[in-house]
Formats: structure tokens, sequence, C-alpha cells
């Protein structure tokens, strides 16, 4: 049987369970699993801001078990030539990006899985900006509660 390469592409921002399972998933369709990680700059070319910058994203990617190796993802253009410098079979992406790169059916398969269901970099984001606007006055008054409530327990 020949051997099959699967190639995906994304942020992996504040890396998540959504995010793993994609990966996992993604690697059920080959025995190669090559993960494309937007650099910053690419990033920023889309309007999008990480947290986290490029080189930690890539190297907890890089770590993941199902993952074999991980190159950057810098610009539009570049799937076709990656698909052909890395001998893809399958390229894996979200169901968010449906039908988006159906183009590449050319080259390869091409697969969209649907999305872990409740978890996203974007809720993770506002959840802490929401932390973040929490008035100073309400913080303390929150630990003064929890002083009273020590109290009583003992
Ligand atoms: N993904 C997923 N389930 C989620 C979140 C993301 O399957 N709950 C997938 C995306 O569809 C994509 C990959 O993980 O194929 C990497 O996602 P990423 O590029 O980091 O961006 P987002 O889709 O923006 O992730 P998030 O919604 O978490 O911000």
């Amino acid at each position: 049987m020949a051997y099959k390469t699967v190639i995906t592409y994304g942020t992996f921002d504040m890396f998540h369970i959504g995010h793993l399972k994609l990966l996992q998933r993604a690697k059920e369709y080959g025995d190669r699993l090559i993960v494309a990680v937007s650099t910053d700059e690419f990033n920023a070319q889309k309007g999008k801001k990480t947290l986290i910058p490029f080189e930690q994203r890539a190297e907890i990617v890089a770590n993941i078990k199902c993952v074999d190796s991980v190159i950057e993802e810098s610009s539009w253009e570049q799937k076709v030539d990656d698909i052909r410098n890395y001998k893809v079979s399958t390229f894996v992406m979200g169901n968010d990006w449906e039908g988006t790169f159906d183009h590449l059916r050319e080259f390869c398969d091409v697969v969209y899985l649907n999305r872990t269901q409740n978890i996203s970099t974007t809720d993770l984001k506002k959840s802490l900006t929401r932390i973040l606007t929490v008035p100073k006055e309400d913080i303390i008054k929150a630990f003064e509660v929890i002083e009273v409530l020590k109290n009583d327990f003992q």
C-alpha cells in the first residue's frame, strides 16, 4: 500500500481540544501528517493578532503525538506548491472552510471535518477580555466574600 501524506493549515492560537481533535482526525486519513502553522506576518495580513507567537504555536503543534512535521504557512498561494512538494494525498480543513478549497481537488483529496462544538480561540479570548474588564472594586468584593465564607467553614 502506498504511503499517504495528509496536510492541514491553521493558526492554532491558545491550543485547545478542538485543535487536538482536528489533528487526530486528520491523521486518520494517512500515514504522515504535515501541519502548516500560520506565521505572525501572515496573520497580520489577514487582520488576525494571536496571543501566542508563531515560534511557540509551531513548537506546541510539532509536539502533538499525531503530528509528523510542521511547516510555515506564510501565504494563501502556497497550497498547490506544498501539495506537489510534499506529495500530499489529502488536504484537510475544519468545516468552517467548507467549499473554500474545492479547487485543490485537481491535485489531491479535499476533506472538511466537523468542528468540535463549544470551543474556540475566539471565545477563549472573549472570556479573557471579560475577566480583564471586571472593575477592580468587584474583584476586591469577591475576595472579601471568599474570606467570609472561609471563616464560616473553619
Ligand atoms: N477547529 C475545530 N474545532 C474547533 C476549533 C477549531 O475543528 N472548535 C479547527 C479549525 O476548523 C481549523 C483548525 O482547527 O481547521 C485550526 O483552527 P485555527 O486556524 O486555529 O482557527 P480557528 O478556526 O479560528 O480556531 P478558533 O475558532 O478556535 O479560533
